[in-house]
């Protein structure tokens, strides 16, 4: 459970910036002292709540972990239906944060400071779990961290590895999809992201016209296994285009119409296996194109690779990118597969780090539905920000 990363008190590593937030007038945390932090996420379907301990040396130590999922509430829409989600938060985050400090075995007053996200994801659900967070940071004056959910993600790997800074990640979910280089807190660039639909997405949709429950992900993972992934020939989009932009809508429209003829059972399992080699494919062809470039900047001894998020949890996505990182010269490190998907655990530990270097938020800071992790080049790049004529992810 040791991470190497080594952080000073007060000091942003280069080109970190700490975003355009108000801070609170708790002074900065101790360097040397072990910080005891409140992780909370209610961004999608996933009620959770972790207490998480960050030693001086920067290891985390996850004290609890509570995921309640909203999974049998959605299951009737094949799909999170943003009112039923944001409900069942509010009806079940006390719970949830009074199970994990009981689990963890300490009381609030142990707590050095609460992390709640703050975005993206959908923002009535957020709302609820931001809205408890600053509750409790102002009952208990304690500094608040209001973390990017994609922030979660991009150190979940960190929960149980020693994987210093920088590294080239791939998250991977139900709601994002890109490549970022991970200078370290609130230093992620941006090397490519999806100009549609995330890969998770095309799991979900594609398993949803093959009958399968949602999230149809691991479902699909399962009915692939031992099918004929070349009986089905799929769109490859992008396929060679320079860059590490991805798109899955093709691939998406095209197996969805191929799943609703078919009714034998050998059938829908070559079209899985097909789907999820077609993905796996366009997720590896594009993230070596990243370590190709992320290797003419960085020192052979500095060539890390992470993935995360939700689509990490597939064993052949895991597969294809780990040869994909021995064959590029970078290490490899996914999360465990409960860090994968939702958790609060990387909220917390993206949390403690946030405050360890001071970057805490006043309790004006509001929920955002969209929060592109390098502010930057969503600027630059605005196809790739949202609505009807960008990236849903
Ligand atoms: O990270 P996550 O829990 O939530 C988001 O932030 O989106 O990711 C959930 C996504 C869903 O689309 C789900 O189908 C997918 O991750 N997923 C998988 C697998 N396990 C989860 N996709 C393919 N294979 C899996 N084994
Ligand atoms: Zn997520």
């Amino acid at each position: 459970m040791r991470m190497g990363c080594l952080i000073t008190a007060g000091r942003l590593p280069q080109g970190a910036s700490p975003g355009n937030r108000m801070t609170t007038d708790h002074p900065p945390c101790s360097a040397s002292a072990a910080l005891l932090v409140l992780g909370i996420e209610t961004s999608c379907d996933e009620t959770a709540a972790s207490v998480l301990r960050l030693t001086p040396d920067g290891v985390a130590d996850v004290r609890s972990s509570v995921v309640l999922s909203q999974i049998a509430d959605h299951a009737p829409y094949g799909g999170v239906v943003p009112e039923i989600a944001a409900r069942a938060h509010v009806e079940t985050i006390d719970g949830v944060v009074a199970r994990a400090l009981a689990e963890a075995g300490v009381s609030v007053r142990d707590l050095d400071g609460i992390a709640a996200t703050a975005g993206p994801g959908l923002v009535g659900g957020v709302m609820v779990g931001l809205s408890f967070g600053k509750a409790m940071a102002l009952a208990l004056d304690l500094p608040l961290i209001a973390v990017n959910h994609l922030e979660g993600h991009a150190v979940s790997a960190r929960l149980t590895a020693d994987i210093p800074y920088p590294f080239l990640l791939l998250l991977v979910s139900g709601g994002h999809c890109q490549l970022l280089e991970v200078g370290g807190i609130g230093a992620c660039v941006r090397l490519g992201s999806t100009i549609d639909d995330a890969a998770g997405e095309a799991f979900d949709k594609i398993g949803g016209a093959l009958g399968l429950p949602y999230p149809a992900g691991p479902a699909l993972e399962r009915l692939a296994q031992g099918g004929d992934a070349a009986r089905f020939p799929l769109p490859r989009a992008l396929l060679g285009r320079a860059g590490c932009d991805f798109s899955f809508s093709g691939l998406k429209t095209a197996a969805a119409r191929l799943a609703a003829g078919l009714t034998e059972q050998a059938d829908r399992r070559d079209l899985a296996a097909a789907v999820q080699t077609a993905i796996t494919r366009q997720l590896v062809e594009r993230t070596k194109r990243a370590m190709t470039a992320y290797a003419e900047t960085h020192l052979a001894s500095n060539r890390r690779f992470v993935v995360a998020g939700g689509v990490a949890a597939n064993g052949a996505v895991r597969a294809g990118l780990q040869a994909a990182a021995a064959e590029h010269g970078f290490t490899f490190d996914a999360p465990p597969l409960a860090y994968c998907t939702d958790n609060a655990a990387m909220i917390a530990l993206a949390g403690a780090e946030r405050l360890r270097l001071g970057l805490t938020d006043g309790l004006d800071v509001v929920a955002r539905p969209r929060w592109p992790l390098d502010e930057a080049a969503a600027r630059l790049n605005p196809t790739h920000v949202a609505g009807r004529k960008g990236a849903k992810a």
